[in-house]
């Protein structure tokens, strides 16, 4: 019979796998020191390659963007921390892609040779690599709960327009008790909890209930404004 091996690898609704970690910026003490604030765990699989100094220049561009949605960024590979230092010179020093140059990656990145925070977060995905972590994603929320996932192989690199609009849409859904449906972008129709105590399904579906339009009992939206969304998320 086929042998199945079994990893262990947090979830969705999880708490956040703890750790202590030397990074980049110093130790840290994850979860803990992000209470408060919502983080980015993300991993790549190696320094000095391509597809993550393309990928590290674009989140280190648009850290600002995310500190102002309350989001800390922690990025990990299984390198040591003198490749990690090494590599974030070079991208300073040396590259300029797409428009950006003197990229100072001023986020922490966590070295991990011994591979014990990777495979705590199901980084290392045998199949796929057993030396390198994939480009892992998780999504925490201030109080140390794993709230999104998203893996990618290694020879894809993320779409960081993507990981922001998780963001954005997460704290959204917490904020105003909805949910948002595919390809929502802020000022985007939300989709509204199922008709309860405070209104029926049938006042909804005969446009009884303010700014809601119903498609069928089950699936109704109402609006809510860009301006609404960002003063909400970006201004707390
Ligand atoms: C890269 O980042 O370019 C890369 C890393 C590992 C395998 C393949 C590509």
């Amino acid at each position: 019979m086929e042998e199945i091996n079994q990893v262990s690898m947090p979830r969705i609704g999880d708490a956040a796998p703890e750790f202590k970690a030397v990074t980049t910026q110093g130790e840290i003490n994850f979860p803990t020191d992000y209470k408060g604030s919502w983080v980015i765990l993300f991993s790549h699989p190696a320094d000095f390659t391509p597809v993550c100094t393309s990928e590290f220049m674009t989140f280190a561009t648009m850290e600002d963007q995310f500190a102002k949605a309350n989001t800390k960024l922690v990025g990990l590979s299984v390198d040591g921390l003198y490749s990690h230092i090494a590599w974030l010179r070079t991208i300073k020093d040396k590259v300029q892609y797409k428009g950006m140059k003197d990229v100072e990656v001023k986020f922490p990145l966590i070295e991990d040779i011994t591979m014990t925070v990777a495979k705590r977060y199901g980084m290392i995905q045998p199949g796929e690599s057993s030396t390198k972590a994939v480009r892992a994603v998780f999504f925490i929320d201030p109080k140390g709960i794993i709230r999104t996932i998203i893996y990618y192989p290694l020879s894809l690199g993320r779409n960081f327009d993507e990981l922001y609009r998780v963001i954005i849409a997460l704290q959204t859904a917490d904020e105003f008790g909805i949910a948002t449906p595919a390809d929502w972008r802020p000022g985007d129709d939300v989709i509204v909890p199922p008709a309860g105590s405070c209104g029926s399904a049938k006042d909804r579906m005969e446009g009884k209930e303010k700014d809601v339009k119903c498609y069928d009992w089950f699936f109704c939206t109402k609006p809510i404004s860009k301006e609404k969304v960002l003063d909400t998320v970006l201004k707390k």
